[in-house]
């Protein structure tokens, strides 16, 4: 078995992106801005924000963190997005999920201009995904991808189980496993709720998706003998414990499964660092496209 290290990847694709940024600076060029809102304080939110926006400073992007309060209108959010559509210095913006139940996140998203959609959460952005055309991809997606790449697992032919169909992973992953590229070409199977012989399915997986959001959900009488686990869950679960009083738990029960399987990511430092990496290269990319680079059309 071998772990799929998300810091190391993540650190490498950093380094990569730092020297871009050097190099945007040698010619005179802007470096990139990553806009960030944060609506309210969900405990979970205000660490994957303060990770993004540490992250751009690490590379030497530019980041504007927006916070906002939970009782913020859908109307002053909307004004704000569209401020930061207008704004010329911003490349990407994000605002985290979830936003409060009073404001429709579906408007949100279609609210961001989809050149600045560093999420690829747009509904412009996935239907190009969809498509097989260059775009953003959703960044958990893409960093799952840029960590198969890395570790040059083949994929062609395989057998992958997605647990989860959520709009901003696991729907836009099983997309992009079946898609006929180097980490694609899989056949794919999409397993959510009211999936009946969801035990069966994963035992045919050569590699299963875990991106359902329970703790623990995937044990070892579910998994083949051999199998890839990429296991997105990041669930706090109350811990006495742990000084912060939670500890965080993968979709997949990691210390039964990891002995069965050829490779598996561990939570915390799998998908997670992953995200990050994904969502920098995607202001990068939003970045060029604004100097003039034509990467998407
Ligand atoms: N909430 C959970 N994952 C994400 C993500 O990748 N982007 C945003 N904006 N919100 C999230």
């Amino acid at each position: 078995m071998e772990l799929l290290d998300g810091q190391l990847v993540s650190r490498k694709i950093k380094d990569t992106l730092r020297l871009q940024v050097a190099q945007l600076t040698t010619e005179g060029k802007k470096v990139p801005h990553l806009a960030a809102v944060l609506v309210g304080n969900n405990g979970a939110s205000e660490t994957y924000v303060g990770a993004k926006v540490k992250a751009c400073a690490e590379i030497g992007y530019k980041s504007t963190l927006i916070r906002l309060e939970d009782t913020i209108s859908e109307n002053k959010l909307l004004n704000i997005i569209e401020d930061l559509n207008n704004d010329v210095d911003v490349d990407g913006i994000l605002v985290q999920l979830p936003v409060p139940k009073h404001i429709s996140d579906e408007k949100i998203i279609n609210a961001i201009h989809p050149s600045k959609d560093v999420d690829g959460f747009h509904p412009i952005n996935i239907g190009k995904l969809v498509q097989g055309q260059p775009t953003f991809i959703s960044a958990t997606p893409h960093g799952v991808l840029l960590m198969l790449e890395h570790y040059k697992i083949d994929t062609k032919g395989k057998h992958a189980v997605v647990v989860g169909r959520s709009n901003i992973v696991g729907r836009p992953m099983s997309i992009l496993l079946s898609s006929n590229t180097n980490t694609g070409n899989c056949t794919v199977t999409i397993c959510h709720s009211h999936t009946r012989n969801l035990k069966e399915l994963c035992l045919q997986a050569d590699i299963i998706v875990a991106a359902l959001g329970r703790a623990e959900f995937v044990t070892a009488d579910m998994v083949k003998e051999g199998a890839i686990i990429i296991d997105v869950g990041i669930t706090r679960v109350p811990d006495a414990s742990k000084k912060s009083g939670f500890a965080l738990k993968g979709d997949v029960k990691f210390d039964e499964v990891a002995p069965r399987c050829s490779y598996i990511t561990p939570v915390p430092g799998g998908v997670g660092p992953m995200t990050i990496a994904a969502l920098m290269k995607n202001t990068f990319m939003a970045c060029e496209e604004r100097n003039g680079k034509v990467l998407f059309d």
